[in-house]
């Protein structure tokens, strides 16, 4: 039996899924703004409206979602990148259910990965893309390739800023860079730690004028997350804050966002996300 016969049969007894997973990239230009507590509790409430939900830790640089949700993984993305594991053997179950591919620092050499590693890392990341609903990634901060690879990559880009000007001239240069590479784009702005509703819409607004002037770029608003100490309070205590205080402002914050992005949902379209994303960083 030629090798495409065995291939067809094994698709005919285990059928693949028609639809390949959504890929949000959760990213800002500056760091600390709350990408990662975003995405980890987005993944939480997207688990809990019945998606299955897989979180990739690809900051490269300051990974850290495993500590938001109080796990210690052994493997990581490195572990992936070096060859040494599948993605399925790093992924970890996280609070509330949704699965969690541990980041790793040190990976910022990823760019230079050569076509073997790259196209291996690829792979892996394809098979994600056909079991999950939903693949959330949160990028590192900032405009760096790796970045970049995945905010171009995906199907949708969750823009988190904060009201601070330099968060969100930082957030402007990331989506002109991202727009630079492709015309399509997918924005949403959300507007985190703001004081109110209407300081969070002038903050869109901004940023929408000035992609619409200079850019010929729809952004969408994606919502806001005011300050809520909550917040704070459940990061030390390393659970995701719509596990422990879902009656908390900043939980039906995510509830809201969670059934926005749910219902606004775009059928993914072309290539995967990691096919994207290698084509692009192999220039
Ligand atoms: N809505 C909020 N209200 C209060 N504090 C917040 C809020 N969002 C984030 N924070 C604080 O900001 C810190 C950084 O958030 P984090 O999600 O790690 O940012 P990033 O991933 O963008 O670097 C958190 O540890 C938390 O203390
Ligand atoms: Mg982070």
């Amino acid at each position: 039996m030629s090798k495409d016969q065995a291939q067809a049969l094994r698709e005919l007894a285990h059928p693949r899924r028609s639809r390949r997973a959504r890929i949000i990239a959760v990213t800002s230009g500056k760091g600390g703004v709350g990408k990662t507590n975003v995405a980890v509790n987005l993944a939480v409430r997207l688990t809990q409206m019945g998606r299955c939900v897989v979180l990739l830790d690809a900051d490269l640089g300051t990974a850290n979602a495993d500590v938001l949700c109080n796990l210690s993984p052994t493997a990581t993305l490195a572990h992936v990148v070096a060859g040494r594991m599948s993605l399925s053997e790093a992924l970890v179950e996280g609070p509330g259910g949704f699965g969690l591919i541990p980041g790793a620092s040190g990976l910022a050499q990823m760019a230079a990965l050569g076509a073997y590693e790259r196209d291996r890392l690829v792979d892996q990341m394809q098979q994600l893309e056909l079991v999950a609903d939903i693949l959330l990634v949160d990028t590192g901060a900032g405009i760096g390739p790796n970045v970049l690879g995945f905010v171009v990559g995906a199907d949708q880009r969750l823009v988190v800023t904060t009201p601070e000007p330099t968060a969100v001239t930082d957030a402007y240069a990331v989506i002109k860079t991202a727009a630079r590479q492709r015309r399509d784009l997918d924005v949403r702005i959300l507007v985190n730690m703001a004081k109110d509703v209407a300081e969070a819409k002038a903050v869109y607004e901004r940023i929408r004028a000035v992609c619409a002037r200079f850019l010929d770029l729809p952004v969408q608003y994606a919502g806001c997350i005011p300050v809520d100490p909550r917040v704070a309070s459940a990061v030390r205590r390393r659970r995701p804050f719509v596990l422990e205080y879902p009656q908390t402002p900043a939980s039906a914050c995510i509830g809201q966002l969670a059934h926005r992005m749910d219902r606004h949902a775009v059928e993914p379209q072309g290539h995967g996300l990691l096919r994207r994303m290698a084509m692009w960083l192999a220039g």
